[in-house]
C-alpha cells in the first residue's frame, strides 16, 4: 500500500502586503534591506475575521477538488498548525465542522514551520498501515498574530496562509521516504514564550528570534536531512525533480541547493511572494508549483523545512 498525494491547494487571504506598504504604516525598514535579505517582497496578512481554520477551508476545498474527493470521504483530517484559532479544540475539529465531514479522525500538529512535514509523514503512515485511506493534511497560519510590529528584525518576515493536500492510498507511489528530528536545547533561538494562565496572558507573547542562530542551524539541518531522506529511499539527490524547501528566506534556500549540488531551476521559490507562513509555507509553494504544471505526475519532489523547537524534516515522494 502506498500513499500518494491526490490533489493540492492553497489560499492567501487578501492583496499582497509590499515592503514598501510596510514602511507606510510605520516600521522603520526599506524594500532594499528586506529583499537582500530575504528575498521576501511581499506577505497576505489575514483579516480580523480570518482564523487558522477558515483560511485551512479555502485551501482543503481546493484540494479536495483537485482530487475529486468530497470531504465526507475523509477519515483522517491533521492540521499542522502554530497559532490555531482557539486553545482547544483542535483546529483540525474546526476545519471537519466547516467542511461537513463526521467521523473522520481529527488533530493538530505543533511542529511550528516544519509541522506540514510531520503532519505529511504521519498521514502517510496511517494510510501504508492500512488504517486509513484518504487523509486531509493542511498547514494553516494567522503568524500576524504573534508579531510584534515594533520589532522590525521578525515582522517583515512573516505572514499568513494555507495549503492543503489530500492523500490516498494507492497501488503506485507515494511517499518514498519521510526523516524528521528535533533539538529541543535550542528552543530559545525561536519561540513565543508567553503563556495563558489564570484568564491572563503571562510573560511575553510575541515571537522572539535570534536571527543569526536560526540561519546558521537551518543551512546545516536542511542539506542533511535531505541527504538522510533520498539514502532512506535509495534515490540520489541528483534525481531529484523539484526541491520544494520551506519557504522562510531565500538565503537559506540557496545555500541549502547549493550544498546539495542542486541548481536553482530545481527548486520552487514563493517566498517572495508570501513571506514565512510556517506551516503553510511548503504546501502553498507545492501548490503553486503544481498549478503552474512546473510539479507533474511521476516527478521526484523532495519537501524540507526547519522551524521553531528546533525542529526540521523532510518527505520525499513522487507525485
Ligand atoms: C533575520 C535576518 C534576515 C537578519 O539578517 P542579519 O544579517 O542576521 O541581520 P542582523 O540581525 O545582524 O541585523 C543587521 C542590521 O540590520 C538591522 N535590521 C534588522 N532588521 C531590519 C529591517 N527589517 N530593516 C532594516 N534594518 C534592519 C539591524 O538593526 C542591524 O543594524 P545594526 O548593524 O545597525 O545593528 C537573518 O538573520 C535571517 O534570515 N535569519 C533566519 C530567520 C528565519 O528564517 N527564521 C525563520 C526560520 S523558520
Amino acid at each position: 500500500m502506498h500513499a500518494r498525494i491526490a490533489g493540492v491547494g492553497g489560499h492567501l487571504p487578501g492583496t499582497p502586503v509590499s515592503n514598501d506598504d510596510l514602511v507606510r504604516r510605520g516600521v522603520d525598514t526599506t524594500d532594499a534591506w528586506i529583499a537582500a535579505r530575504t528575498g521576501i517582497r511581499a506577505r497576505h496578512l489575514a483579516a480580523p475575521g480570518d482564523t487558522a481554520s477558515s483560511l485551512a477551508l479555502e485551501a482543503s476545498r481546493r484540494a479536495l477538488e483537485a482530487a475529486g474527493i468530497k470531504a465526507a470521504e475523509l477519515d483522517l483530517i491533521i492540521v499542522a498548525t502554530t497559532t490555531p484559532d482557539v486553545i482547544f479544540p483542535s483546529t483540525a475539529c474546526l476545519l471537519q465542522g466547516r467542511l461537513g465531514n463526521v467521523g473522520a479522525m481529527a488533530f493538530d500538529v505543533q511542529a511550528v514551520c516544519s509541522g506540514f512535514l510531520t503532519a505529511l509523514a504521519i498521514a502517510g503512515n496511517f494510510i501504508r498501515a492500512g488504517s486509513h485511506r484518504k487523509a486531509l493534511v493542511v498547514g494553516a497560519e494567522v503568524f500576524s498574530r504573534l508579531l510584534d510590529w515594533q520589532d522590525r528584525a521578525t515582522c517583515v518576515l512573516f505572514g499568513d496562509g494555507a495549503g492543503a493536500v489530500v492523500l490516498e492510498a494507492a497501488d503506485s507511489p507515494g511517499i518514498l521516504a519521510a526523516a524528521a528530528h528535533a533539538d529541543g536545547s535550542q528552543h530559545g533561538i525561536l519561540c513565543v514564550p508567553g503563556q495563558i494562565s489564570g484568564g491572563r496572558v503571562g510573560g511575553d507573547p510575541f515571537l522572539r528570534m535570534d536571527g543569526r542562530a536560526v540561519f546558521r542551524f537551518a543551512v546545516r539541518v536542511l542539506a542533511d536531512v535531505a541527504n538522510e531522506c533520498c539514502a532512506a529511499a535509495g534515490v540520489p539527490v541528483s534525481a531529484i525533480d523539484w526541491l520544494i524547501p520551506h519557504q522562510a528566506n531565500i538565503r537559506i534556500i540557496a545555500a541549502t541547493a547549493e550544498k546539495l549540488g542542486l541548481p536553482m531551476d530545481k527548486v520552487v521559490v514563493t517566498v517572495d511572494h508570501h513571506g514565512n507562513t510556517s506551516a503553510a509555507s511548503v504546501p502553498l509553494a507545492l501548490d503553486a508549483a503544481v498549478r503552474d504544471g512546473r510539479v507533474r505526475r511521476g516527478q521526484k519532489i523532495l519537501l524540507e523545512g526547519v522551524g521553531a523547537g528546533v525542529a526540521w524534516g523532510a518527505v520525499l515522494l513522487q507525485f
